[in-house]
């Protein structure tokens, strides 16, 4: 096939991922029943976050367009007080607001480490570290999946050579689910002045901690970390991200992170959901709703081979092939059933799986009903 407008390579790189059944195709019907979303609060899909908003008598804050950068007509006090508000309710000194998870991983990865440092992050982190990292200066190793020995043998056999080291995980891994050993790595480092953690809570927000404070809160060691990444397009219900740390971190950004300099910012709009979402956290008892419906899927699975131990929204089970995820989604899907084959490229050759993220919503009924299949 060719076509004069259209590079060859296009279509030889698209036949070789169907050949391979590893083609990503966008798709609308979902399945009813909801074991995909990452709304795990159900803020989105039960209208909680839509019904604070319409209670609101806003005027700026339902402004749709920010109208420029933040460094040019975009900023507003309106937002400047809303990273105020997310600063305290995570214990920190600042927080600034990205459009995006993504944005803030790339603009943070990206301007902080320079040429004579080095990043160590684990091998399961997200796409956004690995494409931050590789917009930057800095070398960077992986270490073993929450392996914290092969992490200090990184450390020991580099120190020397770097100025600084940044250490990257996830507190919940979005593709395992599993979390990381945040309390013995910040042990490990306490010695080191010149070792920095950073800490994607990404899946953790909504789900651990007070109030769904995250991880790092759950266990008492926001203060031992250098960047926190909070998004907003999961449990929050709703989108963007900020990176919270302290003042000087915040300054840093405003003037080398290229993502959050070069981009239109969050309309106040969005911001105004990401603070309703917030004080949803505090008003509802979603997250203990949640957290139960958690206990119930895994006593209910814990013992089937191949699953994925969590403690977090997100399970998983590996199933060892493209063909093979594919074919358990579509039977779940029979049963209107929607939780995604996660497959080879983004994950591992072998390791292919079936992701099942459990929500506040999800019935007792529902959950019966896959675990029933599973079971078959
Ligand atoms: C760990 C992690 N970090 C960052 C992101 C990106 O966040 P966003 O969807 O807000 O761009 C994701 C999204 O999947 C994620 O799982």
């Amino acid at each position: 096939m060719s076509d004069k407008n259209i590079p060859s390579h296009l279509f030889k790189a698209l036949i070789e991922r169907e050949q391979k059944g590893m083609l990503r195709k966008l798709a609308t019907n979902y399945p009813v029943i909801d074991f995909c979303s990452n709304d795990y609060l159900g803020f989105s899909k039960l209208g909680l976050l839509s019904k604070k908003l319409e209670t609101l008598n806003q005027k700026q804050e339902s402004a749709y367009g920010s109208t420029g950068s933040r460094l040019i007509s975009g900023n507003s006090t309106f937002i400047e007080e809303a990273e105020k508000q997310i600063a305290l309710f995570h214990h920190a000194e600042s927080a600034l607001i990205f459009n995006s998870g993504y944005d803030a991983n790339l603009g943070l990865l990206s301007s902080i480490p320079q040429k004579e440092d080095l990043i160590l992050f684990d091998e399961l982190v997200h796409a956004s570290i690995h494409d931050g990292m590789r917009l930057g200066l800095a070398k960077n190793y992986k270490f073993k999946h929450n392996n914290l020995e092969s992490l200090k043998d990184l450390v020991q056999r580099h120190q020397k050579d770097f100025k600084n080291i940044y250490i990257v995980v996830e507190s919940v891994y979005s593709m395992d689910g599993d979390t990381a050993p945040l309390i013995e790595i910040t042990e490990f480092i306490k010695p080191f002045e010149n070792i920095f953690l950073i800490v994607d809570e990404a899946h953790a927000i909504g789900v651990f901690g007070k109030q769904g404070r995250g991880l790092c809160n759950a266990l008492g060691i926001e203060k031992n970390c250098f960047a926190r990444i909070y998004t907003y397009g999961k449990a929050m219900g709703c989108h963007g991200a900020a990176i919270v740390g302290n003042n000087i971190l915040r300054k840093y950004l405003v003037n080398f992170s290229r993502s959050f300099i070069y981009t239109t910012a969050l309309p106040n709009h969005s911001v105004s959901a990401i603070l309703n979402a917030y004080q949803l956290l505090i008003e509802t008892d979603q997250k203990d709703v949640l957290q139960n419906n958690i206990s119930y899927f895994y006593s209910k699975t814990s013992g089937i081979k191949n699953m994925i131990k969590s403690q977090s929204a997100i399970h998983c089970l590996v199933v060892g092939s493209n063909e093979k995820a594919d074919t358990l989604e579509k039977k779940l899907a029979a049963k209107n059933i929607y939780a995604k084959a996660i497959k080879n490229p983004t994950v591992k050759e072998g390791s292919e799986r079936l992701r099942f993220c459990i929500h506040a919503f999800n019935t007792k009924q529902e959950t019966d009903v896959l675990i029933e299949q599973l079971l078959k």
